[in-house]
């Protein structure tokens, strides 16, 4: 365990500083490119726009022949276009693969002061984060590069969730994690082939009744890894998100899985197809009547202590925590989006 003086130290001559705080921005999709295919590079400008973060793939989903071309095509696309405020991150191979060295030694070098975050797959354990940290520190350092790349690990492996603590606190440089259900179910030996969502066979049956039918209600598979990584990155101050879903045919339950993490703490989902971009827009973004509520709390309770009755509820110092929650991120979505600016009222 380092000592918390060093904690914040650069771990390279000339790197930059970590940063204390996460930085505040709005990450209600990451929105999935393959690089190595030209059309889908072409689409980049237009998806600027309409996006919170534009990552390019390089992992699972791109063929092991087209390693190297995904590679240069991210790089390709990142110097190709000004990304704004939106996001550009990239999906690196993992740790055990031929790839993820050069992925890391050539962006990095290529544009590495364009890039914010790396999100790394199939994180076991605070060790892979050490070393992906030491080296960003030392590539920054060689590169003059004066902004530091975040990481973002994907938890999707059991022994992932068995040390979700220690992932989220292991550095400075962590910015959050994805839940990964696909490969955490296939690591835990779940016996469901969908990628996220729930399944119809996970169900509580009621009590036999006099008439003996019954009803099943299906539960979320998802509920308790959720749960877990969400507290695992409030307690250490990153942030948490869901991963991909993978049924594009089923956008209700796309929206319905989102929201679900949503309520439970999670900032923003990966969109893997266009119409899950609008899906992740309405989801993470605050229902505009609860905006308008939490609004009527901080309103009532200037300094956020006391009690009050507002449409017959209880408000206190804590409902006052929770109403602020909501109205701080309805203004980051209003910094950045004219139209729910309005319907906020902002
Ligand atoms: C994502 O990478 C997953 O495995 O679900
Ligand atoms: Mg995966």
């Amino acid at each position: 365990m380092k000592s918390p003086r060093a904690f914040y130290k650069p771990l390279a001559i000339g790197a930059p500083e970590p940063f204390r705080d996460i930085p505040v921005s709005l990450e209600r999709m990451i929105h999935f490119v393959p690089p190595h295919i030209e059309k889908m590079r072409a689409k980049v400008p237009d998806l600027i726009d309409k996006v919170d973060v534009v990552l390019g793939n390089l992992e699972d989903a791109i063929p092991a022949d087209a390693k190297g071309e995904a590679r240069n095509g991210f790089i390709q696309m990142a110097l190709e276009n000004d990304f704004g405020t939106t996001g550009l991150w990239t999906r690196v191979n993992c740790l055990n693969s031929p790839w993820f060295l050069d992925d890391i030694l050539e962006i990095v070098e290529a544009i590495g002061d364009k890039l914010d975050v790396v999100m790394l797959p199939k994180v076991e354990g605070a060790w892979d984060i050490h070393y992906l940290d030491q080296l960003l520190a030392q590539l920054e350092a060689k590169g003059g590069l004066s902004k530091p790349i975040l990481i973002h690990a994907i938890l999707e492996t059991a022994e992932g969730v068995k040390n979700v603590e220690q992932i989220a606190a292991a550095s400075p440089r962590m910015h959050g994690m994805s839940l990964g259900p696909a490969d955490l179910a296939a690591s835990r030996g779940m016996k469901t082939t969908r990628v996220g969502g729930g399944h119809p066979d996970y169900a509580v049956l009621s009590d036999a009744g006099d008439t003996g039918s019954r009803t099943a209600y299906q539960q979320d598979l998802w509920h308790y890894t959720v749960a877990k990584m969400v507290d695992a990155c409030l307690s250490y101050g990153i942030k948490p998100f869901y991963g991909p879903f993978g049924d594009f045919s089923d956008p209700q339950a796309c929206e319905s899985q989102f929201r679900n993490a949503f309520l439970m703490g999670c900032l923003g989902a990966w969109s893997l197809h266009p119409s899950q971009i609008e899906i992740a827009k309405r989801v993470f973004s605050p229902d505009p009547a609860e905006v308008a509520f939490a609004r009527k709390i901080l309103d009532a309770m200037p300094d956020g202590t006391g009690a009050v009755m507002i449409d017959g509820k209880m408000q206190d110092d804590a409902t006052w925590k929770q109403a602020k929650v909501i109205v701080d991120l309805a203004k980051l979505v209003a910094s950045k989006d004219a139209d729910l600016a309005q319907v906020y009222g902002f």
